[in-house]
């Protein structure tokens, strides 16, 4: 059965049983701090279990996108050793929010696996929650006489917190679980050992392939377990695992889901894969390693983070090098390899993942260009650690650091490499010395968040402000302290708000509540999940009553300008320069705005010109904003609305458009009401950002204005400078003419009045031993006359120890030749010039044939020039 088939029967099956399919979230999870990375498909739901938000349907399946390399689920040192961990894999599921539970979520696993897919009943086994006295949570029998319908009670098998209670983190919504196990083992091998003994042992044989946990809880922060107002169902399939089984095959990469990439990796090497397991075969890892890291970097570029040196970014590049050593060390390839691999896996995912195909050059060429630069230094860290001579099998905490930092090796790709040399890895050290380095340059953020005090439970936050800049009768629904680096941050909610919280590039509201007769200052807005939380300077004394505030009017109005001006900017781009032109970031603020987006060169300042002026034609235009506050996605889809990759949109979205035939986009900020409140756009800068991305920099309304206005002030200097001329730039152009005209005459004169001063010179030389001495001060202004001069007459005195001392620039200088044959020993130019030029507050060095030095004291060059004399002859002497 290929995998396309087995995921729709999926989707068809949960249809029929009257569930909403809806698309991936996300790979990369940006409004849940507690989460890098999306870990599992119930993480998009996590403010319905909690109760923040009502569903629309509440019955949904869908396969999400996961990636579990951090955080409480990391499986990253398994991937490619086993042959079933990955670090992005698909996770098919259903969901049931305060609908059905246990009984038909049981029933139907059941049904699916046996019944659709014909799974081999004898081949399977179920766990339950055995229960925990510390958290009061029972063993769950409930489980056990459902399951009891359907499997002999000698299969059902009773685990504990590690592998039947599930929790997404640290905190958040969690409760007993039920996995249902798979024996692959051939029979001869199942008769020896009951796979009983083997479920949760790490078995290659018995695996786990869907997990239904009952959420029931909410961990908080201080560890409790809290009971939630409704029970919910999240279940959780590997489709990669799902594949293999029914494919027959003994490994997930062995199912069509890998082969194809497995094959092209084998084609590239020149090596054959041979389906090994045994730790010695590593060209058989490196080719899973190779296949399996390639989905993961890719999907979380498509959407929208950018391998770096911290967080989100720094993960994808740890992932993206350790493959890069795999296919360098293992397959002997030396070149990029990796991005070769995407218009195959772009296909293959054409209809489940999109947004890969949608930007694979983009993708393409942001991973090649990762690689490249990992390669260039790979080599030299490895040479190091092949050269290393460590004790006690010990890899020393500085050496680690050392490779981490000059060589580009992720902490836990130094670890890999160690442990293949059979040696540890001093962590401590390595950490002591990040810390250190980090202490450096600014450290992170440390906080500590405190659980919400709840003054109105289940009440969510309606968000008034794009129709209001204030509020009366407003009340708080929830209040905490969170400690960030040591200092006490407060937050509050409220009920409803006109307050922007920061999110969608723009930045959030600032301004004021009156609380009970107090006044507070709101410093700033964000949003976590669907909570509106208003950062305050101080919790208030009474919060019980009426809560009225205002949003900095001023502040916001030029935030909109900016915001309205990006959607036209972004447009104005596709306009001139393509449709391969998709946001890739943007930070919208009352100053100024920031655009990234995917293009692969420069943007000439023709384009940059056309752009500008596109943008202010339509702000003259006056186009007034049509928003669409509640529209179908399908519809906006219709209509023609960019949606951006990476972003998670409901069924129904907001649709700002400016003329539906400029700019129509999917934005949940704040805008203009005509594009003419803008008043004028100015770019001031383009650069890069990363390969495949560039920047612009743009100010509009006031800050343009001022912007131009300085711009205008330095134009009017000059031309007032130059006598008002009447084309300042072609003066400008002359002036430059004139002054290397000049220069040149200069240099020829500097030159012959070097000539003139060569019979003096020769006349003033005195011999030393063998040696003429000539020291002198030379009223030369010019180094490179300088340095002519003193070759020629070393070629005329040799041999010869020539100092000459002059100013140039008001700046002192010392110049030293001496004869090869005779520069050796204590008559070494270098050494002489540094020990000399300290009497002119200066320093250099050189050769021991020829050096220069550059002071700070025009007055010393006298002493310098005698010193340096002096220095030689004694040098001559003691030879
Ligand atoms: N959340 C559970 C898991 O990830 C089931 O979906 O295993």
């Amino acid at each position: 059965m290929e995998s396309s088939r087995i995921r729709q029967m999926f989707f068809d099956f949960f249809k029929e049983k009257d569930h909403r399919i809806v698309p991936s979230a996300p790979i990369v999870n940006r409004d849940d701090p507690s989460l890098m990375f999306t870990n599992a498909g119930m993480n998009q739901f996590k403010d319905y279990f909690l109760g923040y938000a009502k569903p629309e349907y509440r019955r949904i399946a869908d396969t999400q996108k996961c990636l579990r390399v951090s955080g409480k689920h990391n499986d990253l040192e398994e991937v490619g050793v086993d042959g079933y961990h990955h670090t992005m894999f698909e996770m098919l599921g259903n969901w049931s929010i305060g609908d059905y539970f246990k009984e038909e979520a049981i029933a139907w696993a059941w049904e699916l696996l046996t019944d659709r897919y014909g799974m081999d009943k004898d081949r399977m086994y179920v766990t339950i929650f055995e229960g925990d006295p510390d958290d009061n949570v029972p063993l769950d029998t409930e489980a056990r006489d459902i399951w009891k319908k359907f499997i002999p009670e000698d299969r059902i098998l009773t685990f504990g917190k590690k592998d039947n209670f599930w929790e997404m983190g640290e905190t958040g919504p969690c409760g007993p679980c039920s996995e249902i196990h798979y024996d692959l083992r051939p029979d001869d091998q199942r008769n020896t050992i009951p796979g009983a003994d083997l479920v949760n042992m790490d078995d290659p044989g018995l695996i786990e392939i869907w997990n239904l946990v009952f959420i029931q809880y909410n961990r908080k922060a201080n560890g409790i377990l809290e009971e939630l107002p409704e029970k919910h169902i999240d279940t959780g399939m590997g489709f990669e695992r799902l594949a293999q089984v029914l494919q027959g095959k003994t490994s997930n990469y062995a199912t069509d889901i890998f082969q194809p990439m497995i094959r092209f990796i084998s084609e590239v090497s020149g090596i054959e894969y041979t389906f090994n397991y045994q730790p010695d075969a590593k060209t058989d890892m490196a080719m899973r390693v190779v296949a399996d890291h390639i989905r993961a970097v890719a999907f979380t570029i498509a959407d929208g983070e950018i391998p770096g040196n911290s967080g989100a970014g720094y993960v994808i590049r740890r992932i993206l090098r350790r493959a890069v050593r795999y296919y360098y060390s293992f397959l002997g390839i030396e070149e990029p390899l990796m991005y070769k691999l995407l218009p195959m896996l772009a296909d293959q995912f054409a209809t489940t993942f999109p947004e890969l195909k949608a930007q694979v050059d983009f993708v393409g060429k942001v991973i090649q260009e990762e690689e490249r630069s990992f390669l260039r230094t790979l080599e030299g860290g490895l040479k190091k650690l092949d050269g290393y001579t460590q004790e006690n099998n010990v890899l020393d905490g500085k050496t680690a650091f050392e490779l981490y930092d000059t060589y580009g090796f992720p902490i836990d790709l130094t670890r890999l490499i160690a442990r293949e040399k059979g040696w540890q890895v001093d962590e401590d050290g390595f950490n002591t010395y990040l810390q250190e380095q980090k202490a450096r340059s600014r450290a992170d953020a440390q906080k500590k968040v405190g659980d919400w005090e709840i003054l109105m439970p289940d009440v969510s936050t309606s968000f008034i402000g794009y129709d209001e800049l204030s509020v009366t009768n407003a009340h708080i629904t929830r209040m905490r302290t969170v400690e960030i680096k040591g200092k006490d941050q407060y937050q509050l909610c409220l009920d409803k708000t006109p307050f922007y919280p920061e999110g969608g590039g723009q930045v959030g509201d600032r301004g004021t509540l009156q609380v009970g007769g107090e006044e507070l200052k709101v410093l700033n807005t964000i949003k976590e999940l669907d909570l509106i939380i208003h950062i305050v300077n101080k919790l208030p004394q009474k919060y019980k009553g009426a809560v009225s505030g205002k949003v900095d009017v001023r502040k916001r109005e030029l935030t909109e300008n900016n915001h309205s001006a990006t959607h036209l900017l972004h447009a104005a781009l596709r306009q001139v320069l393509g449709d391969h032109v998709t946001q890739k970031g943007s930070l919208v603020t009352d100053g100024y705005l920031r655009f990234d987006f995917s293009h692969f060169q420069k943007v000439t300042d023709e384009e940059l010109a056309q752009i500008e002026s596109i943008v202010n034609a339509k702000i003259r235009e006056n186009v007034p904003k049509v928003e669409d506050r509640d529209i179908a996605i399908e519809k906006a889809r219709d209509a023609g609305a960019m949606m951006l990759f990476g972003e998670k949109y409901g069924d129904h979205v907001r649709m700002i458009t400016f003329d539906p035939q400029y700019s129509v986009e999917l934005c949940g900020g704040c805008h203009v009401e005509a594009t003419g409140e803008i008043g004028l756009f100015k770019i001031v800068s383009e650069s890069a950002v990363a390969a495949g991305i560039r920047r612009i920099e743009a100010v509009t309304a006031k800050a343009a204005e001022d912007y131009v206005s300085n711009e205008l002030k330095v134009l009017d200097e000059v031309r007032k400078l130059l006598k008002n001329p009447k084309d300042p730039v072609a003066q400008i152009a002359s002036l430059q003419d004139e002054v290397r005209e000049l220069q040149k005459k200069m240099e020829a004169m500097a030159g012959s009045q070097a000539i003139a001063l060569k019979d003096d010179l020769l006349a003033k030389a005195t011999k030393s031993g063998s040696v003429s001495v000539l020291a002198e001060t030379l009223p030369l202004g010019d180094a490179k006359a300088v340095k002519d001069l003193i070759y020629q007459m070393e070629k005329e005195l040799q041999p010869a120890a020539i100092v000459f001392g002059f100013v140039a620039n008001e700046k002192p200088q010392l110049m030293i030749r001496i004869s090869e044959d005779k520069a050796e020993g204590d008559l070494h130019a270098g050494n002489i010039i540094r020990e000399s030029a300290k009497l002119m507050q200066g320093g250099g060095g050189g050769q021991p044939f020829f050096a220069t030095a550059g002071g700070k004291n025009p007055n010393g060059v006298k002493d310098a020039v005698g010193k340096a004399a002096e220095l030689i002859k004694n040098a001559i002497n003691d030879a």
